[in-house]
């Protein structure tokens, strides 16, 4: 067995259930689920028509095998969106790759780029990941099996949530081949102003480390103003090769479609090529009936800004019952309070 294997902890959500088994509900209350924060939106109809359509065409959608680049008229939707998004001018055949998801991308973008031999390191000594915390528990299990050690950048508090990467020493950014960053935040919902993502960009350049950005919650957001991307805040600071950065951007949340397993990376070409030659070999093409409903939920603005009005309708009936008993306030984006 990889001996690797032996430092992943228990998922979260197994240990929650492990928590629960014993705990009977009170009977007279309906309990209110604080495990795996989904959605629970209904799936826009026009997306599942645009899989069926895939499907049930002939020859049909599942009769061959898709390519790990997917189809480049899902990976223009994917360019010509973040256009409309954030004014970004990508090239769709080189800065784009479709994923399965954000999470298995953000698992194996680890797997490509730490070098767990290298890093100018005393021998024997692992490379670091940096990660915020509290997080999402696949930064920490895609560092440990790369052979990396997670480094954990506290959220504060005091300043919503914000980390505070000035807290880690300059002797592990030396030694730091990827950082994570989450903005909106997980489980915080804190948004990465300018001047954070131009303070990580002079690391980066300083220490030659690549920068995983998880947007995943970009358009569940409750300000006039949408959240910055990083993508967007490279381009602003007139980084537009993107150096060495790399965005995940996810439909799960979007488009209320966590089962259709569906995402995409953007980002630095250079990246984007190994991380394909990584995918291939291990297998992650996305299905064509996939990438069918992908390129018809990527073209269209109107259910989002119905499921942010949903996700705001629901934020207005259960904080002021909350807030008698725990203090929580509207985050900046993301569903969570
Ligand atoms: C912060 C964060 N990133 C990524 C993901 C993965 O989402 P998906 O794989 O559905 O794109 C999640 C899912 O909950 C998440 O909370």
């Amino acid at each position: 067995m990889n001996p690797l294997l032996g430092l992943l902890q228990a998922y979260p959500f197994e240990r929650l259930r492990t928590l629960f088994a014993d705990v009977t509900p009170h009977p007279d209350y309906r309990p209110i689920s604080l495990g795996i924060g989904e959605p629970r939106h209904a799936t826009p109809p026009f997306i599942a028509q645009a899989f069926a359509d895939a499907l049930n065409r002939q020859p049909s959608g599942l009769a061959s095998y898709p390519s790990t680049a997917g189809d480049p008229a899902l990976r223009r939707a994917c360019a010509d969106w973040l256009q409309r998004r954030f004014g970004l001018q990508v090239d769709a055949s080189s800065q784009v790759l479709p994923v399965n998801g954000s999470r298995e991308a953000l698992f194996a973008l680890a797997q490509t780029v730490v070098d767990p031999g290298a890093c100018g390191s005393v021998a024997g000594e692992k490379p670091w990941v940096v990660c915020p915390n509290p997080f999402y528990q696949i930064y920490e299990g895609a560092a440990l099996l790369a052979g990396a050690r997670p480094w954990f950048v506290a959220a504060d508090p005091t300043r919503n949530f914000a980390q505070d990467w000035d807290a880690v020493p300059e002797a592990v950014w030396a030694r730091t081949q990827l950082l994570y960053v989450c903005s909106p935040g997980n489980p915080a919902g804190a948004v990465m102003p300018l001047s954070e993502w131009k303070k990580l960009f002079t690391l980066s350049d300083r220490h030659g480390f690549v920068i995983a950005s998880d947007e995943c919650y970009s358009e569940i957001y409750f300000r006039d103003e949408p959240p910055l991307g990083g993508l967007q805040a490279a381009s602003l600071l007139g980084r537009h090769d993107f150096r060495r950065l790399m965005a995940f951007t996810s439909l799960s949340k979007r488009s209320s479609v966590p089962g259709l397993r569906s995402g995409f990376v953007a980002g630095d070409a250079a990246l984007i090529q190994a991380f394909l030659l990584y995918r291939t070999y291990h297998g992650s093409a996305m299905s064509p009936v996939v990438q069918a409903a992908s390129i018809a939920a990527w073209g269209d603005e109107a259910h989002v800004v119905e499921n942010r009005a949903l996700y705001r309708a629901r934020f207005e009936r259960i904080t002021p019952i909350l807030s008698e008993v725990l203090d929580v306030a509207l985050p900046d984006a993301a569903f969570y309070l």
